[in-house]
């Protein structure tokens, strides 16, 4: 038994119902098997197990581990492009990268590198879109496991408008998938997602085979991207002759609670109505929308129609791995929506970079906040002494400001530690 002694802030109770953010100043967390078996007063608890091995993280603060709703494997080398739009952006950068992964070698080196930095900005678990090539993604699930991260992850399929390589059928979609997830899905900290790219890039039979391999594989997850930009939203609709961009899914069985859509930028009320009905949710990725020009997310909309958002990195659009720059970003563009935008506050910023994640993943019960019963999935912040971040936590007006100069200014060099199930993951060299 391990006793973490900390500040701990959390958000068991989801802030946009009314719910505060929890904070101890001088909390005990007692940690069995990976799993918190109590909480209380550090001195109550000291007291009461004089014998569990103590681990002092007074300075700082400690969080749940962040949860990333939506990032992709292959674009981890393609990060930080300007001035395109999202069409452009596949064709000049994404695409011709995500060609390269069907090199076994090669795919192998870019998984450690997408998993440690994955882990070295704070995400302990993270829905992930794979590759087109089957290996790269066993490489991607292998590199996982090998880190302990929680991943949720699948092939990616397409049958149109890519480049001819990353094409696939629906019969070897569906065969791939099946024998990947035989492989990983519940398997460790893993499980198997099917992951059509977008309606744009497959037809109508390859999703009804996405729908065939959801149903046959019990318990999978479905992600994909959905009303990102307005060029890709007014393509699908030319091809499917529907205004409803999520009829597209929705037709074959793929809309439901164990959905999860990246951006919806630009959703109908129709949609919206639809996606709250299904409880699936939505990956809002801030970083990337603004990189790719996409828009600007409609949180007020999710809101009003009872709509779960998370947060994703959507690495390589987005600008980096850390859900924290998210979380700050989340709050810029509500600031920049005026009228339309949602005040925001630091407690809004944590569920929606933790608890809401483990919601939209069906991991609630397991992890998202630090309650007695969750996995000890949690990241120590450690401002190194005499940055401003520790200066402005040191001298700050309260948890929730301290928290609010987490999100302004923390980046993975902060971390003091990561812990996935109660194992401190060691800090790796991106090129380890
Ligand atoms: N839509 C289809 N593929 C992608 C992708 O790789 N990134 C983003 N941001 N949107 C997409
Ligand atoms: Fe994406």
């Amino acid at each position: 038994m391990t006793l973490y002694r900390a500040q701990v802030v959390d958000t068991p109770d989801d802030p946009f119902r009314g719910g505060a953010l929890r904070c101890d100043g001088d909390a005990g967390l007692l940690v069995e098997d990976g799993r918190i078996v109590e909480r209380d007063a550090f001195a109550t608890l000291r007291s009461r197990h004089p014998e569990a091995q103590l681990v002092e993280l007074s300075d700082g603060v400690l969080l749940p581990g962040l949860v990333d709703a939506h990032v992709h494997f292959p674009q981890v080398r393609v990060i930080g492009a300007l001035g395109m739009p999202l069409l452009e952006w596949l064709e000049r950068c994404a695409l011709p990268e995500e060609a390269r992964i069907a090199e076994i070698d090669y795919a192998r080196v870019v998984a450690g590198e997408f998993v440690s930095a994955l882990t070295s900005a704070g995400t302990t678990t993270a829905l992930v879109f794979g590759s087109h090539f089957a290996p790269a993604v066993d490489a991607l699930f292998q590199a996982a496991a090998g880190h302990g991260l929680r991943i949720t992850s699948g092939l990616v399929v397409g049958d149109r408008m890519l480049r001819p390589e990353l094409h696939t059928s629906a019969e070897r979609s569906y065969d791939e998938g099946r024998e990947l997830a035989r492989r990983w899905h519940g398997v460790g900290r893993s499980r198997y997602a099917v992951t059509p790219r977008f309606a744009l890039s497959c037809s109508d039979e390859l999703l009804a085979s996405c729908g065939e391999l959801h149903r046959d594989v019990v318990g999978s997850w479905f992600t994909s991207h959905l009303n990102e930009n307005l060029d890709e939203v007014a393509t699908v609709r030319r091809l499917s002759g529907t205004t409803n961009y999520l009829d597209c899914y929705d037709r074959h069985g793929l809309v439901g609670r164990q959905s999860v859509f990246a951006h919806n930028v630009h959703s109908t009320d129709t949609e919206l109505t639809r996606l709250a009905e299904a409880q699936a949710s939505v990956a809002h990725c801030p970083t990337s929308n603004a990189a790719l020009g996409s828009g600007m997310f409609p949180l007020n909309r999710h809101l009003a129609h009872g709509v779960l958002v998370a947060l994703g990195c959507d690495v390589g659009a987005g600008t980096g791995f850390s859900l924290l720059k998210e979380g700050l970003q989340t709050y810029l563009l509500q600031r920049l929506r005026g009228v339309d935008g949602v005040p925001l506050t630091a407690a809004h910023l944590l569920y929606l970079a933790t608890a809401a994640g483990g919601q939209a993943l069906g991991l609630r019960d397991q992890i998202g906040d630090l309650s007695v019963g969750r996995r000890f999935d949690a990241i120590w912040i450690r401002p190194r002494p005499g940055t401003i971040l520790d200066i402005g936590i040191r001298h700050s007006n309260g948890p929730e400001d301290a928290l609010a100069k987490v999100f302004a200014l923390a980046t993975p060099d902060d971390l003091g530690q990561v812990w996935i199930d109660g194992a401190p993951l060691r800090a790796r060299a991106v090129d380890a």
